[in-house]
């Protein structure tokens, strides 16, 4: 999985936007579950059948480092993140609004980087620092107290998960410029029409940040 390119903070190559980086991701997540690691996480679990193609259809126990601490669950192979998180874990910051990688409320960084967790499978994100809502700080100097204080949020759907892109995207570029935040972001819709609210949120955050 790539990593957010701290020059080019879309997250992918120069001339491609964060969605298409995540699209990216999910798209290549899901075709990892025939190749490398995760056939491997697969075979370690002795869910492939030994003749003819690799049909994977068995559960598979994988562990999972989710906000610092080890979970194990039991999950198909073709299970998402998202789902993993939310029915196995408890952890339920990430939100399941499109389910197709299109909204961004299902947000979660990955080894720092933020996926749709939606479209990424939790088998290949072992080995992995995952990291959700729910482990940012919810004080004066953290992201989420500064989507509060701009009214960064209406209905909230879309909250979770700007929250978490905005925290992926400080945490690579503490001294975002708004162009810089605009593409650090724009892998995220809201339906409410909040972005002043968010990009300000954003940029306030970044200066509490440097405070902490
Ligand atoms: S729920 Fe994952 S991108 Fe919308
Ligand atoms: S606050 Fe309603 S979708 Fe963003």
């Amino acid at each position: 999985m790539r990593r957010h390119d701290p020059n080019n903070n879309n997250g992918g190559a120069p001339g491609h936007s964060r969605r298409d980086f995540l699209r990216g991701s999910g798209l290549a997540a899901a075709s990892a579950v025939l190749t490398g690691g995760a056939t491997a996480a697969v075979e370690e679990a002795g869910a492939v059948q030994e003749v003819g193609p690799k049909v994977v259809s068995s559960a598979v126990e994988i562990t999972l480092k989710v906000n610092g601490q080890e979970h194990k669950a039991t999950v198909e192979p073709r299970t998402t993140l998202l789902d993993t998180l939310r029915n196995r874990l408890d952890v339920t910051g990430p939100k399941r609004v499109c389910d197709r990688a299109s909204c961004g409320a299902c947000t979660t960084i990955v080894d720092g980087a933020p996926v749709y967790s939606c479209t990424t499978l939790a088998i290949t994100c072992q080995g992995k620092t995952i990291e959700t809502l729910e482990s940012f700080d919810v004080g004066e100097k953290g992201v989420p107290h500064a989507f509060h204080q701009n009214d960064a949020l209406m209905c909230g759907y879309c909250t979770p998960g700007f929250v978490t892109a905005c925290k992926a995207m400080l945490d690579k570029n503490p001294n975002p410029t708004l162009e810089e935040v605009r593409k650090g972001l724009d892998g995220n819709i809201c339906r409410c029409g909040t972005y002043i609210g968010v990009l300000q949120a954003a940029l306030n955050a970044a200066k509490a940040m440097k405070g902490a």
